[in-house]
């Protein structure tokens, strides 16, 4: 029997994760966030005190870097070296260099490895940059979020403020667009919508219509009975 796989990409702050997660949910299947391994292995390079703009220092790393991805009561944990990094990884100084070691063709190709790997076993909602690009080009379905830079800043603001953390829209703002910049100009597997990605653009939308819209798209996905 095979997997169903529905891919969501779009640039930070679209709303890809909320929604990933929701429509999983409802499809009573797993939900992959591609960004937090992205983000775990920026981590190691880190605390390593490695440039993670620069290949030469961080291809050796990888093949001493042991990561995997658990379900826990639906949650999904990123485990580094065996280590749960699951909430550690959501600083903003880890979204940033995950941005930078993301241009490395070596880095993506071992994540994409486990990404596929995943995908092939569990049916899943998948969301990242290059899914219906480049890590399942024959995804059961493909959407592309966005929303404006403005909309997206404030979203994370508002995510930060509720975390408890007083920062500056103005600053957050700038690492958006400066991070979407660095994901859709790198030469290897870009952010870019699919040709066959379904466009949703989220300004202005509660994430229930935007889950109603998604969802008005999957209705047969799952009735292809494939899992
Ligand atoms: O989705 P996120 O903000 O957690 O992702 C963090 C960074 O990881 C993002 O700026 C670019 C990179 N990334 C990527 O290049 N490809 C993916 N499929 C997911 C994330």
């Amino acid at each position: 029997m095979g997997t169903v796989s529905i891919a969501i990409d779009g640039p930070a702050g679209a709303g890809k994760s909320t929604i990933a997660k929701i429509v999983a949910k409802r499809m009573n299947i797993h939900y992959l966030d591609t960004g937090a391994m992205y983000r775990a292995v920026a981590l190691k390079a880190l605390e390593k005190g490695l440039d993670c703009k620069d290949p030469a220092q961080i291809i050796p790393m990888l093949s001493m870097t042991n990561l995997s991805i658990f379900y826990h009561q639906d949650q999904q944990h990123v485990y580094l070296d065996g280590k749960d990094v699951t909430d550690l990884i959501r600083f903003p100084r880890v979204s940033a260099a995950a941005s930078d070691i993301a241009v490395i063709p070596e880095v993506r190709m071992m994540l994409v490895k486990i990404q596929r790997e995943l995908a092939q076993r569990y049916s899943l909602v998948i969301d990242g940059r290059d899914i219906g690009t480049f890590v399942l080009p024959n995804a059961d379905k493909k959407f592309y979020l966005t929303a404006t830079l403005e909309e997206r800043a404030r979203r994370r603001w508002l995510e930060m403020q509720d975390k408890g953390y007083n920062t500056d829209f103005e600053e957050i703002k700038r690492d958006l667009e400066k991070r979407d910049l660095n994901d859709s100009n790198r030469a290897f597997a870009p952010l870019r919508k699919a040709e066959d990605a379904i466009l949703i653009d989220t300004t202005g939308k509660t994430i229930e219509q935007v889950v109603d819209e998604v969802c008005s798209h999957l209705a047969g996905v799952l009735d292809l009975d494939k899992r």
